[in-house]
């Protein structure tokens, strides 16, 4: 009989947090776990938790009021909660939350299994200390949820820009690039093992910088190294800061095929009142020149954004501005969110919350409403155009078509063909549906 022990890792928030539980999951393995999918099974259950919003934590709250029955069934089942809201409220969820036995911040991963052995003699553990070098270079993720075709790369941790709203910098710490050997490294076995996509990721990718002996590589020169690995393997990344998105690095875009033409350019707001008091370090008409740079270098590139509604003291007007630039810009694809004050941050301690929750859900709706008119402007544009498609898996929706996403980012279904997972297809759209197209395979 194997003396494995079993844990359950749930993970919320982004795909930084997801990317981090394959980190946790190796951690584990090497002292002893194997990953379980059934958490009745589980020794052990760590839940990577996300404090961006405030409904992102509620939810980890309903998940532990829920584990509650759980724990009593299994007395010697240890609880840990990972990640952003265990960096953020720190003991205090260990005097709120009983069930928990470990707090461990997003820095205190290889601490691990202390922490473990230290609630095994019957104490609570935990360790939120932020660090300015760990960046888990070493480690090599346990892919233990993975497709088999499309994988994450973490290439950086921390946030240093202090966007008046955001939680990241207090529960991230400090910026700092990963080695870039080790991401080579990393992507390379990934691409042996049949891997045909990488999403280089961090909180703001194009500050990535790492000096080596011979040479200073950028982000820009980081994404011809992944993209030059091999022409199979395709090259993604998120998030991009506006503030520095060069031409140099859209240069380097629309040079490699490999490299997808999608980019992700959170913009928050269109009004630049907004924008100053959210401390994002650009304008409207700044955002602006960097879309177009981005049309005139990269014609076919999609682009995607995050929008805020209902900051301190947003307006009418500065609301309509938001729409505007949204009309203006035609974003393939948007994320949108009522403003949620976070503790502790430049808003919370300088700034009122002024905007009533009604008001923020109504302009949220008429963001929404504005957007699914715009993607749908999109898709209908691709309808007769042909796309070359990975294919990812088989449709969840029905075992005859394939699933697979086009270098834009649009996810296509498609009728099967004697081809399979991690291979190109040439898919000719016919039709659409809501964010997703629906084409044929042309050989
Ligand atoms: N309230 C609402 N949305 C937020 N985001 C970050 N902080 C907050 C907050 N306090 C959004 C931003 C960011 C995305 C990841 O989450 O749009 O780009
Ligand atoms: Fe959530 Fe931000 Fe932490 Fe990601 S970095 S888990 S989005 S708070």
């Amino acid at each position: 009989m194997s003396n494995l022990k079993k844990l359950y890792i749930e993970t919320y928030g982004c795909q930084m947090n997801f990317s981090d539980s394959e980190i946790i999951g190796a951690i584990m393995k090497e002292n002893n776990f194997n990953i379980t999918f059934d958490k009745k099974d589980a020794d052990v259950i760590f839940i990577n938790t996300c404090s961006i919003r405030d409904n992102a934590e509620q939810r980890v709250r309903k998940r532990l009021l829920e584990l509650r029955s759980l724990k009593k069934q299994k007395k010697d089942l240890i609880i840990g909660i990972l990640g952003c809201m265990a960096e953020r409220l720190k003991e205090q969820l260990l005097e709120e939350e009983k069930i928990v036995d470990i707090i461990a911040g997003p820095d205190a991963y290889r601490n691990l299994p202390q922490l473990l052995s230290s609630v095994k003699s019957g104490q609570k553990a935990i360790d939120v200390l932020l660090s300015l070098e760990e960046t888990y270079a070493d480690i090599n993720p346990v892919k233990y949820d993975s497709n088999g075709i499309t994988g994450f790369i973490s290439i950086m941790r921390g946030c240093e820009n202090f966007c008046s709203y955001c939680v990241v910098p207090y529960t991230r710490g400090k910026e700092r690039s990963r080695n870039v050997e080790t991401i080579i490294h990393e992507a390379k076995e990934l691409f042996e093992k049949g891997y045909r996509e990488v999403t280089l990721l961090g909180q703001n990718v194009n500050s990535y910088i790492w000096n080596c002996e011979k040479e200073t590589v950028n982000f820009a020169k980081l994404l011809e190294k992944v993209a030059l690995i091999d022409p199979l393997l395709r090259v993604r990344f998120a998030t991009s800061h506006p503030k520095d998105i060069s031409d140099g690095l859209l240069n380097i875009i629309a040079k490699y095929e490999n490299i997808c033409k999608s980019i992700h350019l959170p913009v928050q707001s269109g009004s630049n009142h907004i924008l100053e008091l959210m401390n994002r370090k650009y304008t409207r008409e700044y955002y602006m020149s960097r879309i177009e740079a981005i049309k005139n270098i990269i014609p076919d590139c999609a682009v995607s954004t995050d929008i805020i509604t209902g900051f301190c003291s947003e307006s009418e007007e500065d609301h309509n501005f938001t729409l505007s630039l949204l009309e203006w810009a035609k974003f393939d694809f948007i994320f949108m969110f009522n403003y949620s004050e976070r503790p502790d941050t430049i808003a919370a301690k300088k700034l009122k919350d002024d905007v009533p929750e009604a008001i923020k859900t109504k302009r949220l709706q008429e963001i929404i409403n504005l957007q699914q008119k715009l993607s749908k402007e999109s898709d209908i544009k691709d309808i007769e155009k042909t796309y070359k498609v990975l294919i990812e898996s088989i449709s969840k929706k029905s075992i005859d078509h394939f699933a697979g996403r086009t270098s834009q980012n649009k996810m296509a279904i498609f009728s099967k063909k004697t081809y399979k997972p991690g291979d190109y297809v040439k898919v000719q759209v016919t039709n659409c549906t809501s964010a997703t197209l629906i084409g044929k395979i042309v050989d």
